[in-house]
């Protein structure tokens, strides 16, 4: 039987196994997938042993993606322009990285919400490991100026050097947020609600086409979206779809398999819905 497993800290809590699971059951795949929780410091012998012991491939999630990019011995263009990794493939004894968060991204909103992203001004609030996996993807969907704000402005400057499109790309201070404008797509990059909470946005962020967008699902989304809802955001999206679309991603350079998203999609919404409201 084939094994795959996500690596992270935490991540015990992590979905990926029940949506791997729920896909190869769709498929008729026979597989294993495990969720092995490791600190910073053991990640690199914890994967090279995963390897040595037969695993075929895995997910990395917080902290590890960045690292991951260091480990493999081979990586796609998009792993390379992220600077991150949330996909290993088998490669002889090592790993070839992948990074489809970016992909999911775009997929969710495209095809799920049905958003059209081209030529949208769009806002990307944090230029963490996050940021850095969507925004190339954003930038290749054809959204217009993307305007990247961090708590840490060099962070900031340094997203958008890396991104390297100087005309389309711009990195603007916290404090100036009030004279940015409007924007119709707003997306939420930030740990924040995991680390404290989020600095006070201005409702004149928000015009009658936004749509507002949370890389995180759950409790973690609620107060960014709620700030969206009350502002008059066209839509207020959070990241669930985001990490079912990033999983079929993997789950098809792995297998080959493009799997059914949507039955999988309404479970586990259904479920984190009846959870943030303590059903
Ligand atoms: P991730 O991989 O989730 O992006 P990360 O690389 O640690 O994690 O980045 C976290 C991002 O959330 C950073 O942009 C961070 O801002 P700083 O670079 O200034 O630290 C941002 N962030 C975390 N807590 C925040 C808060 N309370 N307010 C604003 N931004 C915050």
């Amino acid at each position: 039987m084939k094994r795959y497993a996500v690596f992270g800290h935490p991540v015990l809590h992590s979905l990926s196994p029940k949506i791997h699971q729920a896909f190869a059951k769709q498929s008729g795949i026979a597989m294993d997938y495990l969720a092995i929780e490791c600190a910073p410091g053991d990640f690199p012998g914890t994967l090279s042993s995963f390897a040595r012991s037969g695993g075929d491939g895995g997910n990395v999630t917080l902290p590890h993606k960045q690292r991951a990019a260091e480990l493999c011995n081979l990586l796609s263009a998009r792993a390379k322009r992220a600077g991150a990794v949330n996909t290993l493939i088998k490669h002889g004894t090592g790993w070839l990285g992948d990074n489809t968060d970016g992909a999911g991204l775009v997929r969710d909103l495209t095809g799920r919400h049905g958003l059209d992203l081209r030529g949208r001004r769009t806002l990307m609030l944090g230029a963490g490991g996050a940021a850095r996996g969507v925004a190339p993807a954003l930038l290749d969907a054809g959204i217009g100026d993307l305007f990247v704000v961090n708590r840490d402005p060099q962070k900031a400057d340094a997203l958008a050097d890396l991104l390297g499109e100087p005309e389309r790309v711009h990195s603007r201070y916290f404090d100036d947020i009030e004279t940015l404008g409007e924007f119709e797509l707003i997306i939420n990059a930030t740990s924040a609600t995991r680390h404290g909470s989020l600095p006070t946005l201005p409702m004149s962020l928000v015009g009658p086409r936004t749509a507002a967008v949370d890389l995180s699902y759950g409790e973690a989304a609620i107060p960014f979206l709620a700030w969206a809802r009350a502002a008059g955001a066209r839509e207020a999206i959070d990241g669930l779809g985001m990490l079912i679309e990033q999983a079929a991603e993997s789950f098809f350079l792995w297998h080959g398999v493009r799997p059914d998203t949507d039955p999988v999609y309404a479970e586990l919404q259904a479920r984190h819905a009846a959870l943030v409201t303590g059903d």
